[in-house]
């Protein structure tokens, strides 16, 4: 711990707000460790649409001043008292804390069965171009939808068999309905205020909704007798409820290296930030202006 220096470099906001609330600085005190704690020196760090809510104050800050960031990969600085999982300083490990999304809403959210027709909003996000790729190797009919011809030509690449561009087409449950015409089994929608309607419009009788983001906004409360419609099902998902045991993260992040290792996933990375430019990154994906993965090299 001797080697630790008592700063560091970090991102904090002071307040909920725009990119600008995001102040970037040298001089953030290095946390304390607990007695089970680890010290990781990052080396990058991923951005996650979460990190935008928290910024913006639409999901509350766990604490102020707030660091954001749910994962990144780095070396082992220093170590607590209690070392359960046998590393030592140096090793290089990956830390997440929601990195295993599409694993888990394929798997246990709707568990995506051979043949099943599936909707995915954002299909070209970070999340998306995922989603297309777990989607076609389980067998099922993936169609996305996403806002530009080049985000449509790219997942098309990454799984799926249909994508259609629901900003040029405001109609896109008409087009859906052309590709599936009784409905899709699910949609998968974290695009929420401006897509849940038209998910429960395109989805099959008995089908499913699963909700888990707020790209656009929040979806408003629920009449929950609409769902008699069509007996849908729907749930609000998040990674953070299924992988909670040391049992469900090593499920989930065996079964991902595995993807990786059988060299079953492309990662799409979007660009990679300095540090001090992350409100340049924020901007950009609120800004629809990405694809893929948005990567912060902080060291
Ligand atoms: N519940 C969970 O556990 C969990 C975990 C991780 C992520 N998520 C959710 O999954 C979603 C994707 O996350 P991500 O980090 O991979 O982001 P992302 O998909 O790379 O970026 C969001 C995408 O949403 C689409 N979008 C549609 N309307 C938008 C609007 N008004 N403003 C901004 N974007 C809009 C854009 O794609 P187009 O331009 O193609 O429309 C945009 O690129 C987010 O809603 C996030 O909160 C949920």
């Amino acid at each position: 711990m001797s080697s630790v220096p008592s700063t560091m470099k970090a991102v904090v906001c002071d307040k909920t707000g725009g990119p600008e609330v995001l102040r970037y600085t040298e001089d953030h005190p290095v946390p304390k460790l607990g007695d089970s704690d680890v010290l990781i020196k990052n080396k990058y760090g991923g951005i996650n649409y979460i990190d935008t809510y928290f910024r913006t104050g639409l999901y509350p800050a766990p604490s102020w001043p707030l660091c954001l960031g749910q994962e990144g990969v780095g070396i082992v600085a220093a170590l607590g008292g209690s070392n359960t999982f046998g590393l030592k300083e140096g090793d290089e490990v990956v830390w997440m804390k929601m990195g295993l999304t599409a694993l888990s809403l394929v798997k246990e959210a709707y568990e995506v069965k051979k043949g099943d027709t599936i909707l995915m909003h954002a299909a070209a996000g970070g999340v998306g171009l995922l989603m297309g790729q777990f989607l076609k190797d389980l067998g099922a009919v993936a169609i996305g939808t996403a806002s530009t011809k080049e985000k449509c030509d790219l997942a098309k690449e990454h799984g799926y068999t249909h994508v259609i561009n629901y900003k040029e087409n405001p109609d896109w449950v008409a087009e859906v309905k052309k590709i599936a015409p009784d409905g899709v089994d699910c949609v998968f929608d974290a695009v929420g205020k401006t897509t849940w309607e038209g998910s429960l419009e395109a989805v099959k009788r008995k089908g499913s909704v699963i909700y888990f983001g707020n790209a656009s906004g929040p979806v408003p409360p629920l009449n929950i007798a609409l769902l008699a419609k069509k007996n849908t099902k729907i749930m609000r998902a998040t990674v953070n409820q299924y992988i909670v045991t040391r049992e469900e993260l090593e499920f989930y992040t065996k079964l991902l290296f595995s993807y990786l290792k059988d060299g079953k996933l492309k990662v799409n990375i979007h660009k990679i930030y300095d540090l001090r430019d992350v409100q340049q990154a924020h901007k950009d994906l609120e800004g629809r202006l990405t694809t893929g993965k948005l990567l912060l090299k902080t060291s």
